[in-house]
């Protein structure tokens, strides 16, 4: 089983790879599961334009390794910083490129991180307005590194101790549901007729 994760903050370095470091490490060394890290620092996607729909052949060869990933992944990590009380452009831009075909009827944990008390308006956001076309299915546990700074860091003195060992418990257990998930899923979508050609986009 593999899980990708995409940490969806422009900058580098960020406190948003810092927790999806750590979320890999988990998912592998806990979970025992393959695992993909994608970051978006520094802006490695242009933003959507219209070649993308007319088989352009720099995208098309810019997408593929990426495509290949997504394809071949049973479950997402989506992490976002709250930017502004929004998830970041880029992350918004990278659902616009990656379709159902990678993305579709797989499960997908939002974590969002918050340099303060902050973090809910990009779950807010993502779940109503990241997953109508691609199908994503977020599930209903999410986690909110509020106060990101003083927790998952390598040096135990970086930390807050009460609260980066309630966060180191929390994102285990909620991997172990998304883990579940994604077991569960699979055999959802091979039993049903997941991607029809005359109904291509959501609602
Ligand atoms: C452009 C920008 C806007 C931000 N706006 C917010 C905000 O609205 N709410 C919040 O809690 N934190 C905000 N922050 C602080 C982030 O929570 C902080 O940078 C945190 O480390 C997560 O972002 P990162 O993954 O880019 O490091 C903002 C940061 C940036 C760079």
């Amino acid at each position: 089983m593999k899980i990708t994760i995409i940490s969806g903050s422009h900058r580098n370095p960020s406190q948003s790879e810092k927790v999806a470091r750590y979320i890999e490490k988990i998912l592998q060394q806990e979970h025992g599961l393959d695992t993909w890290l994608y970051a978006l620092a520094d802006n490695p996607l242009p933003l959507w334009d219209q070649s993308l729909w007319e088989d352009n052949l720099e995208w098309n060869e810019r997408l593929a390794p990426i495509r290949e990933q997504l394809t071949t992944s049973d479950g997402f990590v989506i992490v976002t910083p709250e930017w502004h009380g929004q998830a970041p452009a880029g992350l918004k831009n990278f659902f616009l490129l990656f379709n159902r075909f990678e993305l579709g009827h797989k499960p997908a944990m939002i974590v969002a991180v918050s340099s303060a008390d902050g973090g809910s308006y990009p779950v807010a956001e993502l779940r109503m307005s990241s997953y109508k076309n691609n199908r994503i299915c977020y599930i209903p546990e999410q986690v909110i590194v509020r106060n990101v700074e003083k927790v998952l860091n390598d040096k135990a003195e970086d930390n807050d101790q009460e609260a980066d060992a309630y966060f180191r418990e929390r994102i285990r257990w909620s991997l172990g549901i998304l883990k579940a998930y994604a077991g569960a899923m699979k055999p959802m979508r091979d039993s049903a007729q997941v991607h029809h050609d005359k109904f291509g986009n959501g609602m």
